[in-house]
């Protein structure tokens, strides 16, 4: 398994406690950036790991700002990306399993490093529920496609 890490300044500390987490567990993973604690825009690092998991470059993205929020909105705007925002350990479970989410957001303001090692773990590791989920994934795909509902 192959993972996209990216974050923004606000959540550079964060990034780097997450590879040594993935290192630690042999986990392999591309640092998308940024590379410092100087200030630059989210939307451009959500972007480039979001828009390689979209391509099936790597299985799933973590996105990390100072909230997760704008990530979060940044990776959503990539067609067949399905961001979520986790701030628990039944968040990064359930939506794995309800909506097949291949982006994990989170603010390092808002976790504990510990936790975000925890949802990291969780999120990778569960699987898709698929049945009455997988046609709500379909009408989701449906709204990035322009259809009417
Ligand atoms: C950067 O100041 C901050 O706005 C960003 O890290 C993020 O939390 C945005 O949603």
């Amino acid at each position: 398994m192959k993972l996209a890490l990216a974050a923004d300044h606000g959540a550079f500390e964060l990034k780097e406690s997450i590879k040594k987490h993935l290192e630690e567990k042999g986990i392999e993973y591309h640092d998308f950036g940024c590379y410092s604690k100087e200030s630059v825009d989210y939307p451009r690092y959500a972007y480039y790991a979001a828009s390689a998991v979209a391509k099936g470059e790597y299985e799933f993205g973590i996105l990390c700002c100072t909230t997760g929020l704008g990530v979060s909105m940044a990776a959503n705007k990539v067609k067949g990306i399905r961001a979520a925002v986790c701030t628990n350990e039944m968040l990064a479970e359930m939506t794995r399993r309800h909506n097949n989410a291949n982006v994990i957001c989170m603010g390092q303001n808002v976790v504990t490093e510990e936790l975000a090692d925890k949802m990291i773990d969780i999120f990778i590791s569960t699987g898709f529920d698929g049945g009455r989920h997988e046609r709500r994934i379909n009408l989701l795909t449906d709204i990035e496609n322009g259809k009417e509902l």
